[in-house]
């Protein structure tokens, strides 16, 4: 199955877009939202494989701000697919001694989703296996706006000084801020895009475009990223 060599360098941090749900559901000629629940059955085998290897943070953009501008049969069916998610995977992730962390406005989350959400949070956020962090309602620029919001707020309140604000301060009020740094950002179906997803947080990740739609993205397809990964020099802007 294309097998991951043990002695290689496996990334701290795995960030992944799943691209490619639409496109595979039309191929298929199924609904968008059958592509959707498709691309749930992958990101639970993904999410299975990153904890057996020992990967330390796995990061999945979910949902963005920009995609509740799809048809609202669409938002309606992925919110569907995400409280069916955190309700039914929640003692499996638990079990495995995962780690839960939402990243994005959750507060804004309509009801249902919003106590899923916190629920998996606080069932999980003491165990320490691997953490996987999803971005539901999440935009990098808001990410980014917001932690300049709380930075300013602190300074008002005299609990730092604006000399204190270097590179590891705005991390630090980042969601992200208990993470490492992407190490390996992958996205699927051949498009290469950020899309507004973990500005900060990729400075300097290595990038992987399969181009695999995400419902096909298999687990052989993850290792040939992994593998590839462990193959890069990183010499983080030195020689
Ligand atoms: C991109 O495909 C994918 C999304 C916008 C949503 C990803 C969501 C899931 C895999 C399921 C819900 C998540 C959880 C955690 C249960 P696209 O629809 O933009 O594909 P296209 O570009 O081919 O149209």
């Amino acid at each position: 199955m294309g097998d991951i060599s043990m002695q290689q360098t496996l990334p701290r941090h795995v960030a992944i877009i799943m691209d490619g749900n639409g496109r595979w559901a039309k191929k298929n000629k199924l609904r968008v939202a059958l592509g959707h629940r498709k691309g749930v059955e992958t990101l639970r085998e993904i999410i299975r494989e990153s904890s057996d290897l020992g990967i330390e943070a796995l990061t999945l953009y979910a949902f963005s701000t920009e995609n509740w501008k799809r048809d609202p049969q669409e938002v309606g069916a992925l919110m569907d697919l995400l409280l069916e998610f955190f309700t039914s995977e929640i003692d499996e992730l638990d079990e495995k001694n995962v780690c839960i962390l939402i990243l994005g406005d959750v507060e804004a989350m309509p009801e249902k989703q919003k106590q899923a959400l916190y629920n998996a949070m606080s069932r999980t956020g003491k165990n320490t296996g691997l953490k996987l962090n999803i971005a539901i309602n999440y935009g990098g620029r808001a990410e980014i706006a917001r932690a300049a919001r709380l930075i300013a707020q602190d300074v008002a309140d005299g609990k730092i000084r604006a000399e204190e604000i270097d590179e590891k301060l705005v991390a630090s009020y980042l969601y992200t801020r208990d993470l490492p740094d992407v190490d390996l950002m992958i996205r699927t179906s051949g498009e290469m895009r950020l899309s507004n997803f973990l500005l900060y947080q990729c400075a300097y990740a290595e990038f992987d475009f399969p181009e695999v739609l995400w419902p096909d993205f298999t687990l052989a397809e993850y290792h040939k990223a992994l593998n590839a990964f462990g193959k890069r020099e990183r010499r983080f802007g030195g020689r």
